[in-house]
């Protein structure tokens, strides 16, 4: 277990909602310049025949428009408040595959971009599905509210294609703010926090794989002066589900609490067509709004693409294998689109070795 601290964490990435609204600097408004990049780079990869399994990050070409872009997106993720909203991706005119390829463009640029599901999507597709909440399924197939959350790379990409009417606002957190909470007002639940816990793999593990994690995620750890958050309660409650397992009164207390205190201090805005955000699953939280009901024509429909990925030199952590690793390494979750195109995904242990990418 990493050590425990008892002082609040500081720096920039923890933050209040009620800090940010008067305070633009979380938000980029593409210029055209950087729309044209994205345009021209789109347009490279498409007359070079490659599809996105087939592109590397030097097969989308940089101008300086968007090697300033890029260098700022990693820097607010990686080094700041832990986020970055931009406003303008080009939309207009494209196809949904050339969005996707425009998208996977940009995020190639910023690491190692990986799958994200059972069926290995490397952009993935989120929109309603008529999922209902359940303790084992996956949320992001659903219109009801999502809590605030991390996923399972380092950073995750949100790009919104299509809003739905009743126009759900999108959630951010800070998980130091969360942290600092706890410390507050319930600084007895910190050891459990630390101690961490399994968390269900929504039945995305191959036969051969436990269905949960062997290992508890820390919540929160420590490592070279920085706090790394693990959290989704969804996930979480879902291994105690398989276990067949009760929370106790201090569980329940603390899963309460998290989410009272992220939700106290997130921040709330419209994600219109064209909005996109990059948010550090280490030191933000993400959720949405629920919506209503739409009708089935999927090209009506509320549709998002996310995309998953790791960060060079992100941060050190007190144990790699789970705070990093341990959530991504099952199943067809966590592949390199040449992995796939390989078939790595199929082989078994074929897993790569993350641990080079740690601090690189
Ligand atoms: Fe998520």
């Amino acid at each position: 277990m990493s050590e425990m601290r008892m002082e609040p964490v500081t720096g920039p990435s923890v933050w209040t909602g009620a800090e940010l609204e008067n305070d633009s600097s979380w938000q980029v408004t593409l210029g055209e310049a950087e729309r044209a990049a994205l345009l021209a780079g789109m347009k490279t990869v498409q007359s070079k025949g490659l599809w996105l399994h087939q592109m590397r990050a030097e097969d989308f070409p940089l101008d300086d428009a968007l090697k300033g872009l890029v260098a700022r997106i990693r820097s607010d993720v990686r080094d700041g408040r832990g986020f970055v909203v931009l406003h303008g991706f080009p939309l207009e005119e494209l196809s949904i595959d050339e969005i996707r390829l425009a998208y996977w463009g940009l995020s190639l640029q910023l690491g190692t971009c990986v799958s994200q599901d059972s069926r290995a999507a490397l952009v993935a597709d989120v929109w309603d599905r008529g999922q209902k909440p359940s303790p084992l399924v996956r949320a992001y197939g659903s219109r009801y509210k999502a809590g605030l959350h991390v996923d399972l790379a380092d950073v995750v990409g949100l790009l919104c294609v299509r809003q739905a009417d009743s126009d759900p606002w999108t959630t951010l957190g800070s998980s130091g703010a969360v942290y600092n909470a706890f410390l507050k007002e319930h600084a007895e639940l910190l050891p459990m926090l630390y101690e961490g816990f399994p968390w269900d793999r929504r039945g995305e593990s191959r036969p051969d794989e436990n269905p949960i994690t062997e290992m508890s995620i820390p919540i929160f750890s420590y490592a070279d002066g920085q706090l790394s958050c693990r959290y989704n309660r969804a996930w979480i409650l879902g291994a105690f589900a398989r276990q067949k397992r009760e929370l106790t009164n201090a569980e329940t207390v603390l899963f309460d609490f998290f989410d009272e205190a992220a939700e106290r201090t997130q921040i709330a805005f419209p994600l219109r067509p064209g909005d996109l955000y990059f948010a550090s699953n280490y030191t933000v939280l993400h959720g949405r709004a629920g919506y209503d009901a739409e009708a089935p024509d999927l090209s009506q429909k509320r549709h998002l693409l996310r995309v998953w990925l790791n960060m060079p030199g992100m941060r050190r952590f007190a144990d790699p294998a789970s705070t990093r690793y341990g959530l991504l390494q099952h199943g067809n979750l966590g592949w390199t689109g040449a992995e796939l195109l390989a078939r790595k995904h199929l082989e078994p242990m074929a897993r790569r070795d993350f641990l080079d990418e740690a601090f690189a």
